[in-house]
């Protein structure tokens, strides 16, 4: 999916190196996502420039505070300098105040965007991508991939507009004090950095294992806690304490090993700094005595050259920001550009249907990459009737189901609604004339009106009300506290299994689509909830083209056409009383149901 080799990390260099694909990558990130804030920045850059020349002016004014104030001795420089400097400290501290927030301002803009986009694509993927993607990927993609874009873009922005700039102004101050002790001090510049470089090197290996161990704790983590009922009642909570432990473990060795190594720079780039003051101490103490130059110039120097460290270590530093950002950018636009296989035809029309017929003709599918799961089905379910299928558990019929409303795209075959291809309908007007009840009921985090309305958000009180009472809701929904604003948690476990089946039946209810998809829950309830389901259900298929996926009995007796799956066919269909008398299949299928129920 991602192509590591766009990006080459040269291990020496100081500046980004970049290969012609990962210009593509900045050139397509800056048009998309940092363009439109180019105001913003512009606005930033100015005190950024305003930002650097006061550093720049801190290192100038050593040179006249000592020559003239200090050992010169002019009183009356005293106020006037004095003044000058608090002048460039405030300056310098509303500036660097300003781009800090304007460039904080933008980044996070940036993120939002780009969270923006990516959820947009991502909820209209098709549902393959999802079985084929680890939802804990896709959320690393969210979070963890636009900070890192975010710290890149800003890094790079910032670098450029103002270390770089800070450091020319300190550079030509330097020059401008004393040029031969420059060109030392620039020679000595680039060993240090180098050598810092190679650390850094070392540094990423390290850092990039103890990111796939972080990836592995969120894994486990969701895992032992989402999962947690399951955790309890297999007893693995010491087996999970266990697991959790060794990444523990891992990380904390990996991060160690960083910091050792991260840690071994200080020592390095001080003893230099060392070296270089010392050289700088010899050459330019001879230059005064001498009377060559003079300490307020030398100091000046100093100033300059070590108020330099930080722009230069932040460039230094920046290759490694901006080729993580770049791999992240990469990982991005990956996604970004797979486009879902299931589109509108672009001369789709809207599905306009009032009492359909759906023909199912010689279907087959598969899964990707699996075995076939429909070999060739056809059947027909006549406008305003009810057509269940039954069948052993991994017969198909859920895949059958899951192809009208194009969740998936036939390999062969076709699916009509009024003799007319599916995929000549646009997917809204296709899907808006389904309403689904799946056979995982989905409860969302919210409170139950808008779980009832979900797939109406627009309804009135009066139509939810209705709705639910037509699912055998209303009833239980009033004895809870807080009536229709009761929030049900996460998958609705404050909900019991069959009030959750009735909270997605009034969902459909709602909806009021001329087309019902049920899959029926195998759960089985208990008697009192299973007839009111079963209730619901009956006065929800009314008049609906129904097609159902049927595990109760009463459904399936009461359906005017039943078909019998059998590992991805159809093998029998007819009446109840008709297939009863063929004593074949699904005589046995039915014998079986009773014995259960009985
Ligand atoms: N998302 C998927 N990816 C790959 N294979 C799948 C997927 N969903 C189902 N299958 C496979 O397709 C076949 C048919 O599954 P399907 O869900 O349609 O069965 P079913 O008849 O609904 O069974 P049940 O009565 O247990 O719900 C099975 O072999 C199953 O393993
Ligand atoms: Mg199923």
């Amino acid at each position: 999916m991602s192509h590591p080799a766009a990006i080459k990390p040269d291990p020496v260099s100081l500046m980004p190196v970049f290969t012609p694909s990962s210009w593509v990558l900045i050139k397509r990130i800056g048009r998309e996502f940092v363009r439109p804030h180019v105001g913003i920045f512009s606005l930033a850059l100015v005190m950024m420039l305003v930002s650097a020349l006061m550093t720049g002016a801190m290192a100038k004014m050593m040179e006249p505070v000592i020559d003239r104030v200090f050992t010169g001795g002019e009183r009356a420089l005293l106020v006037p300098v004095a003044i000058a400097v608090f002048a460039v400290f405030t300056v310098r501290g509303l500036a660097t105040y300003g781009h800090t927030l304007l460039m904080s301002k933008m980044g996070q803009l940036i993120v939002g965007n780009i969270q923006r986009r990516l959820f947009t694509h991502l909820v209209y993927c098709d549902l393959a991508f999802f079985h084929a993607e680890q939802s804990g990927r896709l959320i690393s993609r969210f979070v963890t991939d636009t900070a890192l874009i975010r710290q890149g873009v800003m890094e790079t922005l910032t670098g450029f507009g103002k270390n770089f700039f800070t450091l020319i102004v300190l550079i030509g101050v330097m020059f401008y004090q004393d040029f031969k002790l420059s060109l030392i001090a620039i020679f000595v510049f680039p060993v240090a950095g180098i050598m810092v470089a190679r650390l850094s090197k070392k540094l990423r290996r390290v850092s990039k294992a103890a990111q796939i161990e972080n990836g592995e704790l969120t894994a486990v983590l969701s895992q032992a806690l989402q999962g947690n009922k399951h955790v309890k009642s297999y007893g693995m909570e010491a087996y999970e304490e266990k697991r959790i432990s060794g990444v523990i473990d891992r990380i904390f060795q990996l991060m160690y090993k960083s910091f050792k190594v991260s840690g071994r720079a200080m020592p390095l780039s001080e003893m230099l700094s060392g070296i270089t003051i010392v050289a700088i101490i010899v050459y330019g103490g001879h230059q005064i005595i001498s009377g060559e130059s003079t300490a307020g110039k030398l100091f000046s120097f100093i100033t300059a050259f070590m108020l330099a460290y930080e722009p230069m270590k932040r460039l230094a530093r920046l290759n490694n920001i901006v080729q993580m950002a770049l791999a992240a950018v990469e990982r991005m636009y990956s996604l970004l550009d797979q486009k879902p296989a299931i589109q509108n035809k672009s001369d789709a029309v809207e599905l306009v249907a009032v009492n359909p017929v759906i023909g199912i003709e010689n279907v087959t599918f598969a899964y990707h990459e699996g075995p076939a799961a429909l070999r060739g089905v056809s059947l027909e379910v006549p406008a305003g009737k009810t057509v269940a299928l039954v069948g052993a558990s991994g017969s198909g019929k859920s895949t059958l189901l899951n192809l009208l409303p194009r969740f998936y795209d036939v390999d062969s075959g076709r699916i009509t609604i009024d003799g007319r291809d599916i995929r000549d309908f646009t997917l809204t007007s296709l899907r808006s004339n389904m309403a689904f009840v799946s056979q995982e009921v989905a409860i969302f985090n919210d409170s139950l009106r808008e779980n009832i309305a979900y797939g109406k958000p627009n309804a009135s009180e009066e139509e939810i009300i209705a709705a639910a009472k037509a699912a055998a809701a209303h009833d239980f929904i009033m004895e809870l506290p807080q009536g229709y604003d009761t929030f049900v948690g996460e998958n609705g476990v404050k909900l019991s299994g069959g009030q959750r089946q009735r909270i997605s039946i009034a969902r459909a209810f709602l909806r009021d689509a001329p087309i019902l998809l049920l899959d029926e829950a195998t759960s089985a309830l208990d008697g009192q909830s299973e007839r009111l389901v079963q209730q619901a259900i009956e006065r929800l298929q009314a008049d609906k083209t129904t097609v159902v996926v049927a595990h109760r009995l009463s459904t399936i007796i009461n359906a005017d056409i039943i078909y019998v799956l059998d590992a991805g066919l159809v093998i029998e269909q007819g009446r109840h009383d008709d297939l009863i008398a063929r004593n074949g299949a699904y005589a046995r299928l039915y014998g079986e149901l009773l014995r259960e129920s009985a």
